[in-house]
């Protein structure tokens, strides 16, 4: 059996598909996806998890109709500034990883301020990537090194100037709404990263679905490319 684990990483997929079965607009949908996301956090919080990382915005998501794109950059605003103090009171610390400087203003004032008032928290780390994509978070990090007149890197160089520098690896993914893929979140950290799919659509999902994602992660053999415990 696998301990719990430290790190859990969430690509909350399928709002659009949700709001779709209901006849409502997807906006909508993404409202419900944004409930569903405070229950996640408050169930890791209360399990023990140590860090959760919630795909919330791709650099492909700007590609999105402009409305999308502004109702989901007010819902991020609302949930960043309405949920300051009970990140606080739960002790949680609030990071993002991404190009926030593609954000507007307002939504970077909400978030600089979560992340300083924040910063001391201690019981678990809460990690929103937004407008992130893994191919251009890898070039940057390259880029910082070239910046520095690096000469030749090493695979500890690039972690440590990736945005997820001083975070460990997810222990466990999970992905909603059916789709077997990445989707460009975190290539390089999920390189023995155990996978979860789930056709839950985000918004439907719920502490239960999470738990039984737990259970058939501490059921699995981790191997790192060694032999296993049967050989
Ligand atoms: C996930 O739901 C939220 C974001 C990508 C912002 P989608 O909006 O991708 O929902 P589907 O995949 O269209 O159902
Ligand atoms: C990935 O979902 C991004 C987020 C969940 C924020 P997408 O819905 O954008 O991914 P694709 O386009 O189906 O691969
Ligand atoms: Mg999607």
């Amino acid at each position: 059996m696998n301990p719990l684990p430290t790190h859990i990483a969430i690509i909350m997929d399928g709002n659009g598909r949700w709001a779709r079965t209901k006849g409502i607009p997807r906006e909508e949908g993404h409202r419900r996806g944004a409930e569903t996301a405070e229950n996640i956090v408050e169930a890791c919080r209360d399990m023990g998890i140590r860090y959760l990382t919630l795909y919330a915005f791709s650099e492909e998501n700007w590609q999105r109709p402009l409305h999308e794109v502004d109702a989901l950059m007010c819902l991020l605003q609302y949930y960043i500034s309405a949920k300051r103090s009970k990140m606080i009171e739960n002790d949680i610390r609030f990071r993002t990883i991404g190009d926030i400087s593609k954000l507007p203003k307002e939504v970077v004032l909400e978030i600089e301020r979560t992340k300083e008032e924040t910063s001391k928290c201690n019981g678990m780390d809460l990690i929103l990537a937004v407008s992130y994509s893994s191919d251009s978070e890898i070039v940057r990090a390259v880029n910082k090194l070239i910046a520095k007149g690096v000469k030749e890197v090493t695979a500890a160089d690039i972690s440590s100037h990736l945005d997820t520098a001083g975070i460990p690896n997810p222990d466990l993914l999970i992905r909603t709404s059916g789709e077997l893929r990445l989707s460009n979140f975190l290539l390089w950290q999920c390189a023995y990263t155990e996978f979860y799919f789930t056709k839950v659509l985000w918004p439907d999902f719920t502490r239960k679905d999470l738990e039984e994602a737990i259970r058939d992660y501490m059921k699995r053999e981790r191997r790192f490319g060694g032999v296993g415990e049967g050989a």
